[in-house]
């Protein structure tokens, strides 16, 4: 099945709202042949930028604004929420147009994380209509989730997203995926850690955010980037990292935290909001918060 059928009972314009950032996704897919080169430039949050992040956000911000249906866009790449005036819909986007961009340089799998809303960006993610993401990797993966289940559509050789996996449920599942340095970690999450080395969890870290929790969402086990000493409120982003990818974790029966409370009931204090990150099975995240209640 097609995900143009797949959408079938959605409102018309969410439904096309998922398919063009599909689009869009299908472009960034393409892009990657000719466009390997690094710009040197940094992004608002001083993080050196790849060429290819510029790109596939101005193309989101172009496919976007043309489509009529956005009028709120927030972006990692962008310092302001923008305003696309006249649109015929109201629905808000945040856009991390390429996660885990440092990889690209040495062709490990980077992906489009999306969240969207009805209205204003800069509320709870719990408010959010739905999330997806387009997976760069072996193969190209589109993944969405509209509050009805969370399914998953591969690129075939037409071009087409094609039904891979429907109704995706998190499994049981003994891996770990933790970011930051041991050495700096605080002291809740260091026995957590250690309780999941104790049960014989394996340790697989990209660097790719949204490779890592793709991988968490289909076997199991937790994602992690916690806050650290120095860095107590974490490295990712609420707004265009842990909310979308958290929203469709949760939806598929999984859980999210910042180590005391879900992510989709933090209020953001801004775009450039960054948190502690849990992703992953309810037994991990309830395990992060009996930890952290004994501090
Ligand atoms: P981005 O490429 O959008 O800036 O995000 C990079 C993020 C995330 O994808 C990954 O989990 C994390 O940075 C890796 O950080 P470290 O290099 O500190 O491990
Ligand atoms: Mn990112
Ligand atoms: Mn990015």
């Amino acid at each position: 099945m097609k995900l143009q059928e797949h959408l079938a009972g959605h409102e018309p314009e969410l439904r096309d709202l998922v398919l063009k950032i599909g689009e869009s996704g299908k472009k960034i897919h393409r892009g990657f042949a000719s466009r390997q080169s690094v710009s040197n430039t940094q992004n608002v949050y001083g993080e050196t930028q790849m060429a290819l992040d510029k790109w596939a956000d101005q193309v989101l911000i172009d496919d976007l604004r043309a489509s009529g249906l956005v009028r709120h866009l927030a972006s990692e790449e962008q310092p302001d929420v923008l305003e696309f005036e006249g649109a015929k819909a109201d629905y808000g986007i945040t856009q991390d147009p390429l996660d885990g961009s440092s990889l690209i340089g040495v062709n490990l799998a980077v992906g489009t994380i999306i969240g969207i809303f009805k209205g204003s960006v800069l509320v709870p993610g719990r408010e959010m209509v739905g999330a997806m993401y387009i997976l760069y990797g072996p193969l190209t993966t589109l993944t969405y989730c509209l509050r009805k289940g969370v399914h998953e559509f591969v690129l075939d050789d037409n071009g087409d997203y094609v039904l891979q996996k429907e109704n995706i449920r998190i499994p049981d599942g003994k891996i770990f995926a933790p970011g930051a340095l041991r050495k700096n970690y605080l002291f809740g999450h260091m026995k957590w850690i250690e309780a999941l080395e104790a049960e014989g969890y394996k340790i697989r870290f990209s660097g790719s955010f949204v490779a890592d929790v793709h991988q968490i969402l289909h076997k199991g086990g937790v994602f992690t980037y916690p806050g650290y000493v120095g860095k107590e409120g974490g490295k990712l982003r609420l707004l265009f990292e842990g909310n979308p990818m958290g929203f469709i974790v949760e939806q598929a029966g999984g859980a999210t935290s910042d180590g005391r409370m879900s992510l989709l009931d933090i209020e953001p204090d801004g775009v450039a909001h960054r948190v502690p990150i849990y992703v992953g099975g309810k037994k991990e995240i309830d395990l992060i918060h009996k930890f952290n209640s004994e501090v």
